[in-house]
């Protein structure tokens, strides 16, 4: 199977191709390099042995995406590209709309002139805005609290609707929840630019000593030790997940929604316990005020996902830790230009 994989040169593009070389599929990258490096490609050969084809290009030119979708023969597309920083969203809302909504949608139309009717989109637990319960199935009412995760929203909503005027086509929206750790060997991992918005990249760079304390938003929470509560899923768990997907439903025609969790809740205390144990560090932190817009707690059931794609995550959060220390540790400025 061939399989386009726009944003393959990213966090979780990267480890998806690797596992799918590692299920004997061929992956072919595009990405346009806005987040991510190209000597990350030189990464996934070192671990695989086996090298990728590279597009660099962005999801907003149609006829490149026509091209390389008929050169490679491509039977599938996971679609990862687009920019995911919630506080960044808020000052740019066109930027994000542009990229993740524009560009989904010239994505869909490039497929189908070339012909190819499968699609699996990165989407995400924040479609389900402030959840009224946990844990979250899949059939929770859906909301956006911010241009971000307006724009997963509304790329469902306009998937969903291609959908229902394309019944024959296999549309899967993939609702990561908190994705972490990196791939055991050390060799790729997440490498975000500048000062990172995520508490797992801001714990282990404060382990390296790359950054002084990390702030703690809110301890006063209705959660058991009063901070913010996710489900942490191992990056190489979320990379299986998409294989599932493709394996399960990628053939199979109609629109397959599902999460994609541990079903564990983890506070921001449990997760600096847990890396001070697998780093031997010290994570130096302090209380600060709560994060606008951030929500109490938010973990999801992952049952549909066991059922119907037979995929369970199975990676500890000890795992998640020690994956990404190694990761930090050997690579503590990220990836080589
Ligand atoms: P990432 O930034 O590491 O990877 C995204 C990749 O897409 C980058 O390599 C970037 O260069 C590329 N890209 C961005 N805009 C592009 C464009 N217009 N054309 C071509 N390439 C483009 O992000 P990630 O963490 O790997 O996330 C991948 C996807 O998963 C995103 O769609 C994100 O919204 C979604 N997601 C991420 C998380 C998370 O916490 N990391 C959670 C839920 C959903
Ligand atoms: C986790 C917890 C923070 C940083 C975001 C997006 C979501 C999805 C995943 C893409 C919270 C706390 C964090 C810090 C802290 N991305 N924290 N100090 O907010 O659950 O989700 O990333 O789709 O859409 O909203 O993840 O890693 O930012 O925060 O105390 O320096 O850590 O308050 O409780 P979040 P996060």
């Amino acid at each position: 199977m061939k399989v386009l994989v726009t944003g393959g040169m990213g966090y979780i593009g990267s480890h998806t191709c690797i596992q799918l070389l590692e299920a004997g599929m061929t992956p072919v990258i595009f990405d346009n390099l806005y987040n991510s490096k190209v000597s990350v490609n030189e990464r996934i050969q070192r671990v695989t042995g086996q090298s990728v084809e590279f597009v660099e290009g962005d999801i907003r030119n149609k006829a490149l995406l026509v091209d390389t979708m008929k050169r490679h023969n491509i039977d599938s597309v996971i679609h990862f590209a687009g920019l995911k920083a919630v506080g960044e969203s808020v000052a740019k809302p066109l930027e994000y709309f542009d990229n993740n909504v524009s560009g989904t949608l010239v994505l869909v139309d490039a497929m189908r002139d070339a012909g190819v009717t499968s699609l699996v989109f990165s989407s995400s637990a924040t479609v389900y805005g402030d959840p009224a319960s946990v844990p979250i199935t899949e059939d929770f009412p859906t909301s956006a609290t911010n241009p971000y995760g307006r724009s997963k929203l509304m790329v469902e909503e306009c998937l969903t609707d291609f959908h229902a005027a394309n019944p024959q086509w296999s549309i899967t929206l993939l609702r990561y929840f908190n994705p972490v750790g990196s791939h055991p060997s050390g060799d790729l991992g997440e490498d975000p630019q500048g000062i990172p918005n995520n508490l797992m990249p801001f714990v282990s760079q404060v382990a390296v000593g790359r950054r002084e304390f990390l702030s703690v938003f809110g301890d006063d929470y209705p959660t058991p030790d009063g901070t913010g509560v996710r489900d942490y899923i191992h990056v190489m768990d979320l990379a299986d997940g998409h294989i599932a997907a493709l394996n399960k439903v990628g053939q199979q025609a109609g629109l397959h929604i599902f999460n994609l969790g541990t079903g564990n809740g983890s506070s921001v205390l449990d997760m600096v316990k847990a890396f001070e144990q697998a780093s031997g560090k010290t994570v130096a932190y302090k209380i600060a005020p709560r994060r606008p817009g951030d929500i109490a707690e938010c973990w999801a059931d992952s049952s549909k996902a066991e059922t119907i794609l037979q995929w369970k995550a199975t990676r500890s959060l000890q795992q998640m830790c020690e994956d990404t220390w190694h990761w930090q540790s050997e690579n503590p400025k990220g990836y080589p230009e």
